[in-house]
């Protein structure tokens, strides 16, 4: 069972099939006789680490497995649909599917600080997380997606994901079958148990999703627009083979407006800002070159489709001076 938080020097790096079954059958094994005939609670946000957890924990323990996926309302276009998809549907997972968009962004009005934003996400996370889980019962453990570099790494950009911080009476004994292991082999694992190419291969997205994106205070319609236009970014970055390729990238939406013509008429609209950056450990990063035709039809596409957006930026900033995220 992998009880010390020290990955050991002789532990072989997961990169093929065969050795990703080797693991999930080694942790299969240990996974059951940890829990039992207990219950196991995890928060289930969709990103490949608690995507893999969820898988593990179900080819060992199924039903026994309690995962609760809240949606508030700041993830990209598409995201708590594929979570439900894929583990319900397909999985049979026992999913609690908790819809807290109005709850968030009701707190989230008028608010502009960035770092108050994070925490007032993190917190209604846990207020929300928390709550579920009090109407459950006969609860004993609780399973997190923690990876090797949350260990080692003490920034803790993960802490506003985790569940770290839940209130007294809902302590749990810990599982984390993955915390040893490094992204790429988590990703090798995911592919192997089965996880669709879209969930194992997904690109870093931020605990405080797309609030950090739609900059100053969030607004239903900007975040909109947010939503579209990154979806529409998405898409043309996987049907031109940047999909894998290029580390992260998305579209950022500030909170002001600029003149433009549409329809023969004046506009007053947002503009959207692309990023698209590589890097090998989010310290520094530098912009990807994406070629000039690409970049104009994105923005011709977002122009149209995206209501309320007249123009579309390309943010060529590299880290630093610039951080990736804009808040
Ligand atoms: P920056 O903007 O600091 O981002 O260059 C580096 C990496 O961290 C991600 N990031 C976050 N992840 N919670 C997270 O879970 C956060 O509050 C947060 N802020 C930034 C960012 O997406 C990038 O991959």
């Amino acid at each position: 069972m992998t009880t010390g938080n020290v990955r050991p020097a002789d532990m072989e790096r997961i990169t093929t099939p065969e050795l990703a079954e080797k693991f999930i059958a080694e942790q299969v094994a240990d996974l059951r006789a940890q829990i039992g005939d207990k219950k196991v609670l995890l928060a289930l946000s969709g990103g490949v680490d608690s995507s893999v957890v969820a898988a593990l924990l179900i080819k060992a323990v199924g039903q026994q497995l309690v995962s609760v996926h809240v949606n508030h309302g700041l993830l990209r276009k598409g995201e708590a649909e594929q979570v439900v998809e894929v583990f319900r549907n397909q999985l049979n997972a026992n999913l609690i599917y908790v819809d807290a968009t109005d709850r968030f962004l009701d707190k989230l009005a008028g608010v502009s600080d960035p770092e108050r934003k994070r925490k007032i996400i993190g917190a209604e996370f846990i207020n929300v997380f928390a709550e579920e889980a009090g109407k459950l019962n006969g609860i004993s453990f609780l399973a997190q997606g923690t990876i090797y570099p949350d260990i080692i790494e003490s920034d803790g950009v993960k802490s506003h994901h985790n569940v770290g911080g839940l209130p007294e009476g809902l302590q749990f004994e810990l599982v984390e079958p993955i915390k040893l292991l490094f992204k790429d082999e988590v990703r090798v694992v995911g592919k192997a148990l089965g996880l669709p190419d879209g969930m194992v291969f997904r690109q870093p997205f931020p605990g405080p999703g797309l609030g950090v994106r739609c900059l100053g205070a969030i607004t239903r319609d900007r975040l909109e627009a947010l939503r579209e236009s990154d979806a529409i970014l998405r898409e043309e970055f996987a049907k031109n083979g940047l999909q894998g390729k290029v580390w992260q990238y998305f579209t950022v939406v500030p909170d002001f407006k600029s003149t433009g013509v549409k329809d023969g008429k004046r506009s007053w609209d947002w503009p959207v800002i692309i990023r698209a950056v590589n890097t090998r450990d989010a310290m520094t990063a530098t912009v990807e070159n994406i070629p000039f035709e690409l970049l104009q039809h994105i923005t011709n596409r977002i122009v149209t489709e995206v209501s309320g957006v007249n123009r579309v930026l390309y943010d060529l900033t590299p880290k630093p001076t610039g951080t990736i995220e804009w808040e």
